[in-house]
């Protein structure tokens, strides 16, 4: 895993142009700890939200056993042994916490040009500000840019909240990239007042970006419930990265980033520790070339293999 990870973030050589992706398996500290500094050109990261509720894990390896209650790859026979419990009360202080340490990394790894896109809701938001306000420094605060959806049912109790809030981050705010001329162009509200050309081009979007979740019966959908449209993670691809660059989400869920990056160019690197999402990311990267996968266990591997994807 080591060598893996040295490899993948380190820069540029001939193996690595042929590498389009890799997707880890694993709780994102220590593969981020493992990470060379500056060697990411653009972060984005949709954490889990704080639920207030309880959230445990349990995480489990096979070892093989011919008496073992799994088959896996190669129809050898597993046991599954519990190497470690984890969990943490998913209230305030331990989320904050759970969130700095990681973000602190997320800001080592950073390349001097970098950007670090954090998507939350309006619940956690404001502390996530301070919390990176400490860390990358005020001047580094670039936008809160919202997006904006409007589906599901509506209070009536209050306004009914129907904006996620995303933090825009620069490594340094004099030599950060942002490529206003690549980002896909929205209508005007009122082309008739613009001219035909005008009108035809578009205008650029704003920090308020108004964009339909991911339809629940359409072709992007993949199943996995905190999926965010590619829409959204395409536009910040496009204004905050170049071709081949090196774009990170260090919780991928069902790796949306992984896809946005893959057709604009970009290399990318992909962390969960939640197999669902590493089988959703297998699926969704199936008919792509260069993906690796690093971190599974047997049963994986037999599923990523039938997925077509190369296997470290
Ligand atoms: C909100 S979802 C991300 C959804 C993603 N943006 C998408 O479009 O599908 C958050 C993800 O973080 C993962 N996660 C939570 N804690 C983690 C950790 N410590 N290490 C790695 N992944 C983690 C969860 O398994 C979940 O898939």
């Amino acid at each position: 895993m080591t060598r893996d990870l040295a490899r993948a973030s380190e820069g540029g050589n001939q193996s690595k142009c042929e590498e389009r992706g890799v997707v880890y398996y694993g709780d994102n500290l220590p593969i981020l700890r493992e990470m060379a500094a500056q060697s990411i050109d653009l972060i984005y990261t949709d954490p889990p939200f704080n639920t207030g509720k309880k959230q445990a894990r349990t995480q489990l390896r096979t070892v093989r056993d011919a008496g073992g209650d799994r088959t896996g790859f190669k129809g050898q026979r597993y046991r599954s042994i519990k190497v470690a419990s984890r969990a943490f009360d998913d209230d305030f202080d331990d989320y904050l916490a759970f969130l700095e340490r990681r973000l602190e990394e997320a800001h080592r790894i950073l390349s001097e040009s970098g950007s670090l896109y954090l998507h939350l809701d309006y619940r956690e938001v404001h502390y996530a500000k301070v919390l990176l306000d400490g860390i990358f420094g005020r001047e580094c605060f670039l936008n809160e840019v919202i997006w904006a959806y409007d589906y599901g049912g509506r209070t009536k109790r209050k306004w009914p909240p129907k904006h996620d809030n995303i933090l825009v981050y620069v490594r340094d705010p004099e030599q950060y990239v942002f490529n206003a001329e690549e980002v896909d162009r929205i209508p005007y509200m009122a082309p008739g007042l613009v001219g035909p050309e005008k009108a035809a081009r578009g205008k650029l979007p704003t920090d308020t970006w108004w964009h339909t979740i991911v339809p629940t019966n359409g072709k992007e959908r993949t199943g996995y419930p905190t999926q965010k449209p590619l829409g959204i993670v395409r536009r910040i691809v496009q204004a905050s990265s170049k071709p081949g660059d090196t774009v990170l989400d260090f919780f991928a869920g069902s790796g949306t980033l992984g896809e946005a990056a893959y057709e604009l160019g970009r290399r990318f690197m992909l962390i969960d520790d939640n197999e669902e999402a590493v089988a959703v990311m297998a699926k969704r990267f199936g008919d792509m070339e260069g993906v690796r996968f690093v971190g599974l266990d047997s049963r994986q591997h037999e599923l990523a293999e039938r997925q077509g994807q190369l296997l470290s």
